[in-house]
């Protein structure tokens, strides 16, 4: 079942963890556990179920040093018939709890947080959750910029808040906290990067001891996230690197360490226990170098993209779009599109590509999107952009809908003079598993843009150090770190933050 981040936790696993990190023994000798967000209490009763396993029958005073917390009514209601028949009694009402546990104090200090959150991100929550939660998450440390909330830190997950909580205002001195977490709290860049170097208020220090990656099974039917099992001390300095244990076929585990790639708020990379710390690649630039993504059209593929170009007369080009509409765009306002076939590794390096798309990018070479009056000089433009009015003004996007209301609706995102820099160093940077580096010299006055997500890129403003980073691009090291931040084959594979901060210049 999942809706609004809620996937209960199989069997299997809630017994698991309750035997790895001896749970139920810490509660039987007078431990107190907490469950937030406890739903139907998948974690709970596993840890009663191992009690009894272990031939202990727990008594009402140990029961009531179970707290268990959901702010879903029918969940707890479930919960609490379901544990008349292992326990046999009735739970006392203060231990199971309905509210909501990030705006309610419990008032618990406990032994053991045993935790199995929400996964959901800021963006994804109703309108109504974002409200109420936003006042948390800046008073949590994990939001230290204010606007992080709006821009990429809109991605950060509520488990992320749940464990900021737990570990800060519930836990007991030394007390410990074990949670199923999405991998991303670890592994992604941008979003959890103040999760990973979290700063308390008021100064209580935790670490992250183990991590349990289950990213090679799929036990967690509807999670439809890599997640794993997480392991804190509360009142401890962290030290790297922590155990990182990969999961492997017929439940067995690989042994690995693991640390930040880079500094603190750096995704944590794993490596085979004993072997060498992994030593980032270098990229030589010059100063103020930033890695960039493709263009992005907001939704209006269809009237920007180009499926295929005729023969140029006059400056104007004979252009099928992407859907198959036909007209004529000025022939200095549509560039090549880097493909598949852009990167394929069939091709000498030294060749240059073929394009197979094209894109039509209202723009002065600057990077400023032409304004009506300039647009008004290039009358293909013009009608193809009015023809296609209703379509872009609808697109979504609070920077675009700014552009709308200033009457420019043909404005695009991740446009700038970057766009158009002499020397591009360009590579696939989503969804594959190896890393391709192409250069693209622009001398003919042949711009070439990356398609969104799917490219991202360097500019260069000479041959020099476009070649020199060239080099450094080339080295099969930067795959095999690509790899092993674990990013292949998905969206994150060598999106431009995690290029960036392999950039090094003399000032950098
Ligand atoms: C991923 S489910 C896990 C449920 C249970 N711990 C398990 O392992 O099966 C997360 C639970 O958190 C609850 N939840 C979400 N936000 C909450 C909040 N602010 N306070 C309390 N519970 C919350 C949901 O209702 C849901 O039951």
């Amino acid at each position: 079942m999942k809706r609004n981040g809620v996937v209960y936790t199989p069997e299997y696993w809630a017994d698991w963890a309750v035997e790895t990190y001896g749970i139920a023994e810490k509660w039987i000798k007078g431990g107190v556990v907490l469950d937030p967000g406890c739903g139907e209490g998948s974690l709970t009763t596993a840890v009663i179920r191992r009690a009894f396993h272990i031939g202990y029958s727990p008594t009402p005073d140990d029961l009531a040093r179970l707290n268990c917390i959901d702010r879903d009514v029918k969940a707890i209601r479930a919960f609490r018939e379901e544990l008349q028949g292992i326990t046999g009694m009735h739970f006392s009402e203060v231990s199971l709890h309905i509210g909501d546990y990030l705006l309610e104090n419990p008032g618990i200090r406990a032994d053991v947080v045993f935790s199995n959150p929400p996964w959901i991100s800021f963006g994804d929550m109703d309108n109504e959750d974002k409200g109420k939660y936003k006042p948390v998450f800046r008073s949590s440390g994990l939001t230290p910029n204010p606007k992080s909330l709006i821009l990429g830190g809109s991605r950060i997950d509520l488990a992320a808040l749940f464990v900021a909580v737990a570990l800060n205002r519930d836990t007991a001195e030394n007390g410990e906290g074990v949670f199923f977490l999405p991998s991303s709290l670890f592994r992604s860049e941008a979003a959890h990067s103040a999760f990973r170097q979290l700063k308390l208020p008021g100064g209580r220090s935790f670490a992250l001891k183990e991590i349990w990656d289950m990213e090679g099974e799929v036990p967690f039917p509807g999670a439809g996230t890599a997640y794993c099992l997480a392991y804190y001390k509360a009142d401890e300095i962290q030290q790297w690197p922590v155990s990182w244990y990969l999961s492997e076929s017929a439940n067995t585990w690989k042994k690995m360490a693991a640390e930040p790639a880079e500094g603190p708020e750096s995704p944590l990379m794993p490596r085979p226990a004993g072997s060498p710390r992994i030593r980032p690649p270098r990229i030589q630039v010059p100063q103020g170098t930033v890695p960039r993504q493709g263009v992005n059209s907001q939704g209006a593929t269809a009237v920007f993209q180009i499926r295929e170009i005729g023969e140029v007369r006059d400056g104007r080009m004979p252009v099928v779009s992407k859907n198959g509409v036909q007209g004529f765009l000025p022939a200095e306002l549509v560039f090549p599109l880097m493909s598949v076939s852009t990167f394929s590794e069939n091709r000498e390096i030294g060749d240059d590509p073929i394009p197979d798309k094209w894109i039509f990018m209202p723009y002065r070479q600057n990077g400023k999107v032409l304004n009506r009056e300039e647009l008004e000089t290039f009358p293909d433009a013009l009608e193809w952009i009015e023809r296609h009015r209703d379509e872009l003004e609808s697109r979504r996007g609070m920077m675009l809908k700014q552009a709308i209301k200033k009457g420019i609706y043909w404005s695009m995102i991740g446009v700038g003079p970057y766009s158009f820099a002499p020397w591009k160093l360009a590579w696939e940077s989503y969804g594959r598993n190896r890393f391709v580096p192409r250069l693209f010299c622009a001398e003919n006055g042949v711009h070439w843009q990356g398609n969104q997500a799917l490219h991202a890129f360097l500019p260069f403003d000479n041959k020099k150090s476009a070649h020199r980073a060239f080099q450094d691009l080339l080295s099969p090291d930067l795959e095999e770190y690509l790899k092993k931040l674990g990013g292949a084959g998905t969206k994150t594979w060598a999106q431009p933050g995690r290029i960036r901060r392999l950039l090094a210049s003399e000032f950098q």
